[in-house]
């Protein structure tokens, strides 16, 4: 279904809600707000806050962090909390306050009323059948429904009123009498609404769903907008779903996403999983982060929907361990490889032992085990490397072949040259069946074949990044930071104060979590191995080629420290393993710290600036020149301001490598680059 073209609203209607919403209010639902002075403060809703650094003001209607720098007023709070768009949240609270709404055309405004009444009247006529299904369910007609969903489901009361399950009656036009004859709603309304059928032989209706137990399927504010109807007699099909309808498309809409991305944002990962009652089931044990495709293969819009509410973009999917599961995973994968080879999704594919459902699981095992396998499941790339080779046996000549093959054209797909790197050496070690001098030999050996693959142009992909941070640049610029105060003892202070001057934090979460984990243990202890790292001498020997003993002498004992860490819990910093190691490209990051600090700062910079000149510009562009205008040119010059800040960040991002390139060395550097 098209969505409605929102017309640029009134500026008066928005500075009518912006006066009416007071910020203490709205940020008082969803912090917990102590009076300070003339001002109120909180733990700040934006990052992982410890102390209350989080201040609101109510005198300037401004919210703002001490922490992470996050600020703004009303509305951009409600935007960045609910990532939402700008006109959505200031119609939400004209609704709330009561303003009356007003757009800049008024021809659009009539269509757009017509448009909105015609879904208003959808909307309600949704939720007055989701109520008459919930009450259903409680008649005497509705008793084998119930006693399924206790004997047989085992759902409690309180999940089947939060999930506001139901039950269709039998009859042909039992519904219909209902919202029609008694309710007079309008019956092409209803039709349109997925809920009745126009009879084919004779004129009339009947209902669609009978006899069946029903899921209302909401949106992302909680509206119903369509049902799945679980047969109870084995009838065919399992589940019957809403047609596409104007509130509901399938292809988009994700179930449980309403209940979930509260606790999606938190744990900061999202679980997919295959039906209805996994996800039932997983919300029942506790484990709220969990959401269902419908019916249909999970798509790369569905995933993208999923991303807003993860920092750090981490998806499982967790799919039927059957052969359809193992096929919808693929698939799934298929519909976000682009994203995934370069780093935009953290994708985890977990398929629960005996070809289980997350449902079945959980009738015998505790929600702890569940979150056992979700943090032990693999990366997209090791479950397909599994999916590859455990079929094959590698002990034939012709086997290991194929494997061979199909691994390289996995592996040379993937765009950051340090994950290639592990990926190599993690299949060498495979491919070496347990014969540990095989190891370097058979990753060079892939190695170069997967080189050949990606200089090969038919194969190659056409938008391969050429530029070291062109591809994800913040996540590499992170990267490369984190990597020197690992690595480069003597770097460590440079790091910390280039960071403070500009009063910058760690986007990602996973390195958050390893940057906080890195400075109490460098500050807890004195690192004295730490000092054996001389960064002005040669470079070490690249990590994977080093035999493994050799190497703890060289690694320093910060290295060692996290590494130990990480065995020991399962905690995000799993994520960030890979920088606990060396390679060739990034061996030469630690050589010319000072240049990568700079050029890395500055790509976080402008990330934060971006942000700030789309919030200006949002706010510009709302903004009425004629009813305020100072507010008016305040907005542009801080619009301009930040728009030439990032070109300066821009430059400073991209001349330190151009400088480098006269360094023999490099040359060569970024001549690799070209092919790997
Ligand atoms: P499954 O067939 O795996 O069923 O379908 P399930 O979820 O394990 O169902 P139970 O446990 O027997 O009740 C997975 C999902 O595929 C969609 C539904 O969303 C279902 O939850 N589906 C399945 C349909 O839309 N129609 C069908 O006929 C079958
Ligand atoms: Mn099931």
């Amino acid at each position: 279904m098209p969505a409605i073209d929102i017309p640029r609203l009134h500026p008066e209607t928005i500075e009518a809600v912006r006066e009416r919403a007071d910020i203490v209010d709205i940020v008082s639902e969803h912090v917990v707000l102590k009076k300070q002075g003339k001002d109120f403060v909180g733990l700040c809703p934006f990052h992982d806050d410890k102390s209350p650094s989080f201040s609101v003001s109510p005198s300037k209607q401004f919210y703002y962090c001490f922490s992470c720098g996050a600020g703004g007023n009303t509305f951009k709070f409600l935007m960045e909390l609910g990532k939402r768009p700008f006109a959505d949240v200031v119609l939400d609270l004209a609704r709330r306050y009561q303003v009356s709404v007003r757009t800049l055309e008024p021809a659009k405004r009539q269509e757009l009323q017509r448009q909105l009444s015609l879904r208003e009247q959808l909307y309600e006529i949704v939720a007055v059948t989701a109520k008459f299904y919930e009450h259903a369910l409680r008649q005497s007609d509705g008793q084998t429904a119930m006693t399924y969903l206790k004997t047989s489901r085992h759902l409690k009361e309180e999940t089947i009123q939060r999930f506001q399950l139901g039950y269709s009656p039998g009859g042909w036009q039992t519904l219909y009498g209902y919202l029609v004859e008694q309710k007079r709603y309008p019956v092409e309304l209803v039709e349109k609404a997925g809920l009745i059928v126009p009879r084919q032989a004779s004129s009339g209706y009947y209902d669609r769903f009978r006899d069946r137990l029903m899921i209302p399927i909401h949106d992302i504010q909680g509206r119903v907008i369509g049902f799945g109807g679980r047969t109870l007699m084995d009838e065919r099909p399992k589940y019957l779903n809403s047609p596409d309808t104007e509130l509901f498309d399938k292809g988009k809409a994700l179930f449980g996403l309403n209940q979930a991305k509260a606790a999606i944002a938190k744990q900061d990962r999202a679980v997919v999983v295959e039906g209805y009652f996994d996800v039932i089931a997983l919300h029942a044990a506790g484990i709220a982060n969990a959401v269902a495709a419908l019916g249909t293969a999970l798509n790369a819009a569905q995933v993208r929907q999923l991303l807003r509410y993860t920092d750090s973009k981490q998806v499982v999917l967790n799919f039927d361990a059957d052969a359809a599961g193992v096929k919808a995973a693929a698939r799934a994968i298929g519909e976000v490889t682009e994203m995934a080879y370069r780093g935009d999704i953290q994708l985890r594919v977990l398929n629960l032992p005996e070809g289980k459902d997350a449902d079945d699981y959980l009738q015998n095992h505790i929600a702890e085990e569940y979150q056992a396998l979700l943090e032990a499941a693999p990366l997209w790339l090791d479950w397909q490397i599994q999916q590859i080779l455990e079929p094959c046996n590698l002990k034939q000549a012709d086997q290991f072949q194929q494997g061979t093959q199909a691994v390289v054209k996995l592996l040379s797909d993937i765009a950051n040259a340090d994950t290639r790197t592990h990926y190599v050496r993690h299949c060498a070690e495979i491919f070496s069946q347990g014969d540990a001098r095989l190891v370097p030999l058979l990753a060079e050996n892939l190695l170069a074949q997967v080189r050949r693959k990606r200089r090969s142009p038919s194969e190659r992909k056409p938008t391969l990044p050429s530029h070291p941070w062109a591809a994800n640049s913040l996540e590499q610029a992170e990267s490369a930071l984190l990597r020197i105060y690992l690595h480069a003892a003597d770097y460590r202070q440079a790091v910390v104060d280039a960071l403070e001057e500009r009063d910058l934090q760690f986007s990602f979460s996973h390195h958050r979590a390893l940057w906080r984990q890195m400075t109490e243990l460098a500050s807890s202890a004195t690192m004295a191995g730490d000092q054996a790292v001389n960064t002005t001498q040669q470079p070490m020997v690249s990590d994977w080629v080093e035999p493994s003993d050799g190497s703890s002498t060289k690694a320093s004992s910060l290295v060692a420290r996290l590494r130990d860490r990480c065995t020991e819990s399962s905690d995000p910093i799993s994520q960030v393993l890979h920088l606990l190691h060396l390679q060739e490209k990034t061996q030469r990051d630690i050589l010319r710290a000072p240049l990568v600090i700079r050029a890395a700062v500055a790509c976080m910079e402008k990330a934060l600036c971006e942000k700030r000149y789309r919030y200006f510009l949002n706010l510009w562009a709302e903004t009425d020149c004629a009813a305020s205008p100072e507010r008016h040119t305040y907005y542009q010059q801080q619009v301009y301001a930040e728009k030439k800040r990032i070109e300066e960040l821009e430059q400073q991002r991209q001349v330190d490598f151009v400088d480098l390139a006269q360094i023999p060395w490099v040359g060569e550097f970024y001549d690799s680059l070209e092919t790997t």
